[in-house]
């Protein structure tokens, strides 16, 4: 079987890595991929949003499966274009990809069909947002609709913040159309949880828990990044929370996409906050989570290719999705200056010892050398009985990594340990 992956970062190099278990795949491809993935993949230079190329590629290569793993390409309705030329997918389609494509979207249909979340108001014109601003609860979270980098939200601690947020989406467009309708939420308080699930539209199985860690610096300061690093499982979600979660959000949200001609299928991703007034949805992402995915995958005993592919075929319900005991962790490398300004281009030295628990996100090969080519340059994890050992583990692996101006939070994990 040849499998293709669309997508090129420590996410995709997750799940190719897992992939690699399964005995019937004989080649992968990654679209594009990296140049730290060369051991584990075949490069292939077509970006993640060259829908038409990804198509070419398929057929001419005689593809057997493809897993489309990032948000842009699944909005834009890579799944429909591939399975119309004969390639089974992973992931939704364009029509069920907009739970994350537009917060308008899923906000609308967390109250029509009473699945809890933050209060919201929607706006398509800025004079009306600063009205509505003028006397709204403080703070308050302000959300460009579509698609941002993952740097769409702002959460703003003083009314004139709010304002400033408004007038940065609506007028000055810093996000493109993205910004051309924004939501106004109220703010939310409590741990916070990612919850990935595999679904085929009937049934949903949720993965192991996870928490991310989003801002750049120690102690929760600093901008908010892609995230720089994750633990799994997340001690805040108890099994009493996770059966509550399956009554009132996930069944109820695959039920509501089904109602509305959008069925779901691949991997849902539920991000969750704990409030004192219940669990409640923070955002819908329409794939698996990066770096989330740097430590459920790890964690997951059954064939990952199997489950793919029993949410294709509609057996999700007679397929085994297992996780081990035991947890694990992923520290992300970045570049020094990351999410702004940084500067790449230099070596990056991955001890062999450790080249089995590193994911790497930007790097490219310049001349045979492994050179850093991003903000996130790669996720180091490991695993173990009991997250202090994982977290011991994965730091401990981070001495083995070498790059110039590296940097990385050294407190991963330190809320969880306090939750447990
Ligand atoms: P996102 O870019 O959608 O992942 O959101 C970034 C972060 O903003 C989330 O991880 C939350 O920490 C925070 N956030 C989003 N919505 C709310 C809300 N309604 N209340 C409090 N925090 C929020
Ligand atoms: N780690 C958050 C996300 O994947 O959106």
């Amino acid at each position: 079987m040849k499998v293709m992956v669309v997508g090129g970062g420590g996410r995709e190099h997750a799940i190719i890595k897992k992939l690699k278990e399964n005995k019937e795949i004989t080649e992968i491809f990654a679209l594009p991929g990296n140049g730290g993935m060369q051991k584990d993949a075949t490069l292939v230079n077509i970006g993640a949003k060259d829908i038409d190329a990804q198509v070419e590629f398929a057929k001419a290569n005689g593809i057997d499966y493809a897993v489309v793993a990032p948000d842009d390409p699944l909005v834009l309705g890579a799944v429909d274009a591939l399975t119309e030329a004969g390639v089974p997918c992973f992931g939704p389609n364009k029509n069920a990809a907009i739970i994350e494509g537009s917060k308008v979207f899923s906000k609308n249909l967390m109250k029509k069909y009473n699945i809890p979340t933050a209060q919201y108001e929607v706006f398509s014109n800025k004079d009306d947002a600063l009205k509505y601003l003028e006397t709204a609860p403080i703070p308050t979270v302000i959300k460009a609709d579509g698609l941002a980098l993952g740097k769409g939200v702002i959460i703003a601690e003083t009314r004139e913040a709010a304002m400033d947020a408004v007038v940065s989406m609506m007028e000055d467009k810093v996000f493109g159309d993205s910004g051309s309708n924004i939501v106004i939420e109220e703010f939310l308080t409590g741990p916070e949880v990612s919850v990935l699930s595999f679904t085929d539209g009937k049934t949903v199985v949720p993965m192991v828990s996870s928490m991310d860690h989003k801002r750049a610096l120690d102690g929760d300061k600093g901008l908010n990044t892609g995230g720089m690093g994750t633990i799994a499982p997340n001690p805040y979600y108890t099994e009493d929370i996770a059966k509550e979660c399956m009554e009132t959000i996930f069944l109820p949200t695959i039920k509501a996409m089904n109602a509305e001609g959008r069925t779901f299928k691949g991997c849902l991703y539920f991000g969750l906050m704990l409030t004192p007034n219940g669990p409640k949805v923070i955002e819908y992402n329409c794939r698996f989570g990066d770096p989330e995915t740097q430590v459920v995958l790890p964690l997951l005993e059954s064939d990952l290719f199997t489950i793919m592919k029993a949410t294709t075929d509609g057996t999700l319900d007679k397929t085994e999705v297992k996780f081990k005991k035991g947890a694990a962790a992923c520290v992300v490398m970045a570049s020094n200056g990351y999410p702004q300004k940084y500067e790449s281009g230099f070596e990056l030295k991955i001890d062999d010892s450790v080249a089995d628990k590193v994911y790497v996100a930007g790097a490219k090969l310049d001349n045979g050398v492994l050179k850093t080519a991003g903000g996130r340059v790669l996720g180091v994890t490991d695993t173990a009985d009991d997250l202090k050992t994982a977290l011991r583990k994965a730091y401990e692996n981070v001495s083995k990594v070498h790059f110039e101006n590296a940097f990385y939070r050294k407190d991963i994990g330190a809320k969880a340990l306090k939750g447990e």
